[in-house]
């Protein structure tokens, strides 16, 4: 019976890389023995625990190695949220910036910390204008930048609905042009796309392990050196006084192991899920008339490769398409663009003006995903158009 539900389950379709991935078996492998024989406190000064706290400055060497970065710069934390909210917090509070600067179409871990803090009347909060595919307009942030010096710029580098990619070294230049600080939202291309912390320019960067084949609960921010902020956590002297609180030791493991075998296996992975991206896009072209995308993620030059939004015609059963590509066996996610305050929806499409009444599904591609799935996948959405 359980057999019979474990295969029943891995015969469905998981689409939604975006929301998370499947833990990598050698991921696993790395943890074990932080769950098991070495179980030590990394704060406890006997052998145990010193044994635990050089795998974590081990870890903490491995990230900064591969984002170019000093291991000085790192800090875990117990995701992105938790990293996002560190770098909003601790900048406004610390480095006398009195106005931010974001865009409409950010996660909630960036909009809704910068609302509450405008709400509570510690910054005013500017909007940077978008392009109607929802590209960022620099010369309006230019313009924002100018009228308001001490700001916080807060844009992500690839967005989690609609896939768009910003470029982080104008975004950068502009910013430092204006004495401004630049948090970008890495969640999305951290694990997919190289980064390198000394050529980039961007002051705060962050990561979580879930979205690149490592655990959940765990992630970190880099904070550039010249900048220095207060601890976010307080209690013990963790993460250097600035996280208290015991060490997630398996997860902060298993995130350093899936970052590396991310960065090796970059273009690998990047070719194979481009692959599926152009797949999907061509088999729904083809089968679908009047099938569009959303934002910008159909073009695979500026958008992430593992990002797809699609734009079904309308139709009544619109509103059931999650469900109904559920019961095929389907993962997706995605729904109508949020209306009003009280209707749950994507405030991404809200904000791109997307029309409620076509069906739009977000597509996300991870590196388990076959030609066989994406084929199933259109053929599917064929039988329900
Ligand atoms: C762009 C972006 N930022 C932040 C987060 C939050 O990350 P976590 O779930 O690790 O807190 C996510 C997760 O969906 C995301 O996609």
């Amino acid at each position: 019976m359980y057999q019979a539900l474990i295969i029943s389950f891995m015969s469905k379709i998981y689409l939604d890389n975006a929301a998370t991935t499947r833990l990598d078996e050698a991921v696993l492998e790395a943890m074990l023995p932080y769950l098991t024989d070495n179980f030590g406190n990394p704060s406890s000064i006997h052998a145990h625990g010193r044994q635990v706290r050089n795998a974590i400055e081990k870890a903490r060497k491995t990230v900064a190695g591969l984002i170019n970065a000093s291991p000085s710069e790192i800090f875990f934390t117990s995701g992105g949220t938790e990293a996002d909210n560190t770098a909003i917090h601790g900048s406004i509070h610390s480095l006398g910036l009195t106005h931010a600067i974001t865009s409409r179409t950010e996660h909630h871990a960036v909009l809704h910390t910068l609302e509450d803090l405008a709400k509570n009347e510690k910054i005013k909060l500017s909007y940077v204008q978008l392009d109607e595919k929802g590209h960022i307009d620099l010369d309006d942030l230019a313009t924002l930048l100018q009228s308001n010096p001490k700001s916080l710029v807060s844009l992500m580098h690839g967005n989690n609905e609609i896939g768009n990619l910003s470029n982080l070294y104008e975004i950068a230049k502009i910013s430092k042009k204006y004495g401004a600080i630049f948090h970008s939202d890495t969640v999305q291309t951290m694990g997919h796309y190289p980064h390198d912390m000394q050529a980039t320019g961007v002051d705060f960067i962050v990561g979580a392990a879930h979205k690149f084949h490592g655990p959940k609960g765990v992630g970190f921010l880099y904070i550039n050196s010249e900048n220095k902020i207060p601890p976010f956590i307080h209690g013990g002297s963790q993460e250097r006084n600035m996280r208290g609180g015991t060490e997630n030791v398996y997860g902060i493991i298993g995130l350093a192991k899936a970052l590396e075998i991310a960065y090796q296996d970059m273009n690998k992975h990047r070719l194979h899920i481009e692959a599926l991206k152009l797949r999907m896009i061509e088999g729904l072209k083809n089968s679908i008339p009047g099938v569009e995308f959303n934002g910008d993620s159909a073009n695979l030059d500026t958008s992430l490769y593992t990002v797809l939004n699609v734009s079904l015609p309308p139709s009544d059963d619109n509103e059931m398409l999650l469900f109904n590509l559920d019961i095929k066996g389907i993962s997706c996610s995605g729904g109508s663009a949020c209306t009003s305050g009280t209707e749950v929806g994507s405030h991404v499409l809200a904000a791109l003006g997307v029309d409620n009444k076509r069906g739009n599904v977000r597509f996300s591609f991870g590196k388990y995903n076959t030609a066989e799935e994406i084929d199933s996948v259109v053929g599917a959405l064929k039988q329900l158009y």
